[in-house]
Parts: structure tokens; C-alpha cells; sequence
């Protein structure tokens, strides 16, 4: 499975999947990085596993359609099976998105539906609610609103704070994003009918990241 990656900043989701391969737990190839922040560590982490990095700066371009076509004409170049954003933080444009219904997944740092936008963990400690997590779903037009494949589960603990409630949701990301990509790998997670499936059934529900990083349905509640 050829890989596009999508990364802004920090790139810690793209070194897992990068890591995830060199250990053979990912049957995959990262064909490319892409970021819109010329100094993105995504990048380094790129030349340094030697993948084509591609820096490109919004600036320049009179609109976000022209930006989006000149960035994923780059993307399309490498031929792509799947494109994964990995905390890229520009919204695409609909023409985009729309192009590429079923192969552009995000992973987005809380239990979709609930704290969609920026600011997560903040927007889920100001509501006070018991579970966090992270999820990776399908990108469509509508903001982290395409539909769920799997999320993993993080309890909020009575003394947390943005930084440490990141850090935990981020370390759960990782294993969230592999363990993903490997049932797409595999094919027992396709889309289809503008919708997921899993083992080729319509998924009703999201996959879970149980205790040892596998995907499972039914979670308990
Ligand atoms: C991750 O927490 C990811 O879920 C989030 O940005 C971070 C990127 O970290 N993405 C979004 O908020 C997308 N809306 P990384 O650069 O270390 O992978």
C-alpha cells in the first residue's frame, strides 16, 4: 500500500507508521510527505527515513482551490493508494476532498462526534466528560465529519490538564493510526457504497483499539 502523508508540524503519527514498517508491522510504503510548514519536523523525519518531502507554502496562491490543486497534483504525482493526514491543520477544499472520496483518512484527537475543530482536549475537560480518545475516520467535505473507522479510548483522570491529557490521547494515536492502516492494508477494511466496511459488512459502529493495539467491534460499554 503506497502512502501519502499530510503532516504540519510535530510528525510523531508519521514516525510511528514510519516505524511501523521498518519493524515489519505494516506492509506499506510511505511514496511521500506534504506539508504546508516549510520547517515541519514531518519533513525531517521524511528526508530522514529517505521519502520524497515536499514542502509547499499557501502563500503565493490566490485561494485555497488553488493551493489544494497545486499541493494534491504533487500528491497525485506519487501515486498514492491511500492519503493520510496525520495532523495536518489546513482545511481542503470540497473540489479536493471530494476527488478523493475513500482514499484520504485523518486522525483527529477525540471520540468523534463529540469536539470536532481545534482544541480538543481542552473542548472535552471544559465539558467534563469521563472518556477522550482519538479517532481516525474517512475525509469528506464536511470537517472531521466523515465516517469513523476505529477510535481508541483514554479515561480522563480527576488531575489532568491539557499537556498531560494530550500526551496520554497521543500515545494511544499511534497504535490507533498502525493498527488502521494495517486492516486497510489487508482489505478487511474498505469503503464502499460511500460508506466503511469491515469484512466486506457495512461497520455500524467504530472499530476500538483494545489493550494490545487490535481493533475489535462490540467494545463493553
Ligand atoms: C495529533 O494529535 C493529531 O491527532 C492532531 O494533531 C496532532 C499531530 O501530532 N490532528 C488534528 O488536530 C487534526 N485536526 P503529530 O504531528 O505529532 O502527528
Amino acid at each position: 500500500m503506497r502512502l501519502a502523508v499530510l503532516a504540519s508540524g510535530r510528525g510523531s503519527n508519521l514516525l510511528a507508521i514510519l516505524d511501523a514498517i521498518t519493524r515489519g508491522e505494516l506492509d506499506a510504503q510511505v511514496v511521500g510527505v506534504f506539508s504546508d510548514k516549510a520547517d515541519a519536523p514531518a519533513l525531517a523525519h521524511a528526508r530522514d527515513a529517505g521519502v520524497e518531502a515536499r514542502p509547499l507554502s499557501p502563500r503565493g496562491f490566490a485561494s485555497r482551490s488553488e493551493f489544494d490543486e497545486h499541493l494534491f497534483s504533487l500528491v497525485d504525482a506519487v501515486q498514492p493508494d491511500l492519503i493520510v493526514c496525520a495532523g495536518y491543520m489546513r482545511l481542503i477544499s470540497d473540489a479536493a476532498v471530494a476527488a478523493r472520496i475513500g482514499r484520504m483518512i485523518n486522525i483527529h484527537p477525540s471520540l468523534l462526534p463529540e469536539f470536532k475543530g481545534l482544541r480538543t482536549h481542552q473542548q472535552a475537560l471544559d465539558a467534563g466528560v469521563r472518556m477522550h480518545g482519538a479517532s481516525v475516520h474517512y475525509v469528506t467535505p464536511e470537517l472531521d465529519g466523515g465516517p469513523v473507522i476505529a477510535q481508541a479510548r483514554v479515561a480522563i483522570e480527576a488531575d489532568d490538564d491539557v499537556a498531560r491529557l494530550a500526551e496520554r490521547v497521543l500515545q494511544r494515536e499511534h497504535p490507533l493510526l498502525v493498527a488502521t492502516l494495517r486492516e486497510i492494508s489487508t482489505g478487511r477494511i474498505t469503503w464502499e457504497s460511500g460508506g466503511v466496511h469491515y469484512g466486506r459488512r457495512p461497520l455500524h459502529a467504530p472499530l476500538q483499539l483494545d489493550d494490545c493495539n487490535r481493533l475489535i467491534q462490540d467494545f463493553p460499554a
